[in-house]
């Protein structure tokens, strides 16, 4: 079985950072958040499609250095051609049942069950629905008592959403959808969807945890997340140099730790070096970062080889 990945955003939000690095390889937790897609997939899917239209050399890199268990497929959009033709320009390799993933979305979904739903409706495809308070942000899907999608809205203006479930960016096709998305740059969710509701797109609502990554607060919330749930191995405190003061679950890759607080919420690649007194929470420090003497690092995403000077202060930051 295949699964796609759309991952050819720009991560503008995400700037700096993703000026000089993908958003599918900035590290969550551990692995490059793609990694939080890729390894809990359904040992079924054994290829992997990477729709990509930004930086495809380094994720090229990643994927013939690491052996993430799946064969994958990078494809390079020239231009990007929007969530509808990146689907249309694999299709190719498209000939079966097919799961497709934003390529932004950190979440607990049990795809295998998911899986079992689909199969079961025989519908074109059935998208992952997840509640939230305010839709507006999203794409907004109503349904029936059977859970067909009735209507689907992406970014309905506020006030007129017509369902408080969220569009949470996984779903399987049939290749049948493929024939319902022209040409040339084409959104999924404003020109494919409405147009297929009577081919019967079925919601799948799970419970967990959802989020869409693609921001600062967002970025640092999901890999929360994952310390807590100890999918990343977080260490103990009996792990750290004496001296080095540690809350809640992060995760402390470095050796170049000189005694400081870290915590909640830190994780600290390998590489990077935090120095005496430094006070560090809600953040991540990349490779080869420096977070200077009695510098305090609060809400920041600190990118590959950025200094903190000492004494310095920063907060909700992304510095590259
Ligand atoms: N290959 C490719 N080409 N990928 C793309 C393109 C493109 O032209 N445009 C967007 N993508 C990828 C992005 O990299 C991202 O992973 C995913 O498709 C969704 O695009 P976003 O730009 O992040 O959309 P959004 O967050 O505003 O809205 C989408 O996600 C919401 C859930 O987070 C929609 O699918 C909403 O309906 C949904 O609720
Ligand atoms: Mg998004």
């Amino acid at each position: 079985m295949k699964a796609v990945i759309l991952a050819g955003g720009l991560g503008t939000r995400l700037r700096p950072l993703t000026f000089s690095m993908p958003k599918p390889l900035i590290p969550m937790a551990g692995p490059p958040m793609v990694r939080h897609i890729i390894d809990p997939l359904p040992k079924e899917v054994d290829t992997v499609i990477l729709a990509v239209s930004y930086m495809k050399d380094l994720l090229e890199r990643y994927f013939r250095e690491n052996d993430v268990g799946r064969d994958i497929i990078l494809i390079n959009e020239d231009e990007p051609m929007g969530t509808g033709g990146a689907l249309k320009n694999v299709s190719k390799w498209l000939d079966d049942t097919f799961f497709a993933f934003n390529g932004d979305v950190i979440c607990s979904i049990d795809l295998t069950t998911m899986l079992e739903v689909h199969k079961a409706h025989r519908g074109i495809g059935t998208m992952a629905l997840w509640p939230v308070s305010d839709p507006s942000a999203f794409g907004v899907a109503a349904t029936d008592d059977l859970g067909r999608i009735t209507t689907f809205q992406e970014k309905p203006p506020k006030g007129k959403e017509l369902s408080n479930k969220i569009n949470a960016g996984a779903y399987i096709f049939e290749p049948a959808l493929l024939d319902h998305i022209s040409e040339g740059v084409v959104s999924l969710e404003r020109e494919v969807f409405p147009h297929i509701l009577h081919r019967s797109l079925y919601g799948y609502t799970f419970d967990g945890y959802w989020i869409d990554a693609g921001t600062r607060e967002n970025f640092l919330c999901a890999q929360h997340i994952l310390l807590d749930r100890g999918q990343s191995n977080t260490c103990g405190i009996d792990n750290y140099p004496t001296g080095v003061r540690v809350i809640g679950n992060n995760l402390i890759e470095t050796d170049y730790l000189e005694p400081s607080t870290i915590g909640p919420n830190v994780y600290v690649e390998n590489g990077a070096k935090v120095c005496r007194g430094a006070t560090i929470s809600n953040s991540l420090i990349m490779e080869g970062a420096i977070i200077g003497n009695r510098a305090t690092v609060l809400n920041c995403m600190v990118g590959p080889g950025a200094i903190v000077d000492d004494g310095v202060t920063i907060s909700d930051e992304i510095l590259a």
